[in-house]
């Protein structure tokens, strides 16, 4: 169904962070291995949490939700993980899946996976591979797509690999698997991605060490044989879901976002960091922590961008938001030019051409780059008026929504149901704000 966001004048408001769906995922995996009762705190509902939680259940954890946003896990312990009665669905999360893969290597049974049509278009081998070094077996076709088995049997050996991409669900799969493994598992990252499995391994009583080598590479490392403790802990707020209130904030002629309780880690803040370069003035002031993490609340507010080059040191640490920053390319002076997030052509779907299509669409100029794009931008609201394509995709969907609220014509996108994956409450937010978006 079609959907429409209108320009309105201000948007304003107070927000709290939805709970980050990579802490959220993680939580519910670590949880389920854990020894003894975890109780979490504003875990993220959205669709591709839920499963991952179905998935954990289903492999003998009990999940249990308490309350909105709370939720228990009694973890298999000594006990592991055992085969499901069932094909396990993952819908549309690429991080479900491939940290369950690494997860499910290190016990012995054996699983079939699925996921939707996005997922099943989406590359595995990048996870099969190492997690086959290891001695996993599988029933993959060469091109490493789902639907395939999993078989396990236990009897994982670690490895030392340096993921040819830098990818935290590469890592993280490798690193699950590394825990039931013979020997000591070491990842050789060249950019470091997001580090939460390691920050929350070590909440959950894990040894790992972290050395820093050359530039920014790290190297990462695990002894197998180490067993999770049950803990109690909040979810840090979600700064991928934050930074569309905040671009919104940023792009509005009257406006003034205040989002809180937004999780600041350097592996995550690459938007922030840019919005800034190009001319945003992000108040953000400390608060809390949770669960091994700084938060923070960010503020933002109407703001002339500058149009400008993406420095690719910051590539990895923004990498889910290129889509909401194309938004404030439209909105900035001169040109903002993305190269080095070759990445982005394997996300939900190949995002470097829907995020090219979706500005087309809406009169802004901007050319596709085998490993990123360029958008010139208008120096003010763009026209506006079309209808984007967003298949399946999420952050195509909510990027579209934004700009609608500050074009000089309203702005369509085909579909919102897939926004529940990851933020089931943007439209209310958003509404909250002041914009005008309805099924129409
Ligand atoms: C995620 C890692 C990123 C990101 C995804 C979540 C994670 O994927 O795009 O939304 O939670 O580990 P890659 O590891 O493929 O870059």
């Amino acid at each position: 169904m079609v959907w429409t966001s209108r320009p309105v004048s201000r948007l304003q408001g107070i927000i709290r962070a939805p709970g980050d769906k990579s802490c959220s995922h993680r939580a519910l995996i670590m949880g389920g291995i854990a020894s003894g009762t975890s109780h979490f705190s504003g875990l993220l509902e959205g669709d591709d949490v839920l499963r991952t939680g179905a998935a954990m259940a289903a492999l003998g954890a009990e999940v249990t939700q308490t309350g909105p946003g709370l939720w228990q896990v009694t973890g298999t312990g000594e006990r592991g993980l055992a085969s499901p009665a069932a094909p396990l669905d993952f819908g549309n999360s690429g991080t479900g899946s491939r940290l369950m893969m690494g997860l499910m290597a290190g016990y012995e049974l054996s699983a079939e996976l699925c996921g939707d049509a996005s997922l099943s278009a989406r590359p595995m081998n990048r996870i099969l591979a190492p997690l086959r070094l290891m001695g996993l077996t599988d029933t993959a076709k060469p091109d490493g797509r789902l639907p395939f088995r999993l078989t396990s049997t236990r009897a994982l050996k670690a490895i030392t690999y340096a993921p040819p991409q830098a990818s935290a669900q590469v890592k993280s799969a490798i690193l699950l698997a590394g825990l039931n493994a013979q020997g000591t598992t070491i990842i050789e990252e060249a950019k470091p991605t997001r580090d939460h499995t390691e920050r929350m391994l070590r909440g959950f009583g894990v040894e790992i060490g972290v050395m820093r080598g050359a530039g920014q590479a790290r190297t990462i490392s695990l002894v197998g044989g180490q067993r999770l403790s049950a803990i109690e802990a909040a979810i840090p707020g979600d700064p991928s879901s934050a930074a569309f209130l905040i671009a919104a904030g940023l792009i509005s002629p009257d406006g003034n976002v205040m989002v809180e309780g937004v999780m600041s880690n350097p592996t995550r803040s690459g938007f922030f960091d840019l919005a800034e370069l190009m001319g945003a003035r992000l108040g953000a002031e400390d608060t809390d922590d949770a669960a091994g993490e700084r938060l923070i609340d960010i503020q933002s507010g109407s703001a002339a961008l500058i149009g400008r080059s993406v420095p690719e040191r910051l590539v990895p640490a923004m990498i889910d938001e290129f889509p909401i920053l194309a938004v404030l390319a439209a909105f900035a002076t001169g040109t903002t030019i993305v190269t080095g997030a070759e990445e982005l052509r394997v996300k939900e779907t190949d995002r470097v051409k829907a995020v090219v299509d979706m500005l087309r669409a809406n009169g802004v100029e901007a050319e596709e780059r085998e490993d990123g794009f360029a958008v010139q931008g208008c120096g003010g609201p763009p026209p506006g008026g079309g209808l984007v394509e967003t298949r399946h995709d999420h952050r195509i969907a909510m990027s579209a929504l934004v700009m609608g609220t500050a074009s000089q014509k309203p702005v369509s996108v085909d579909d919102v149901s897939m926004i529940a994956t990851s933020y089931p409450d943007f439209l209310g937010h958003m509404a909250a704000l002041g914009a005008d978006i309805s099924d129409s």
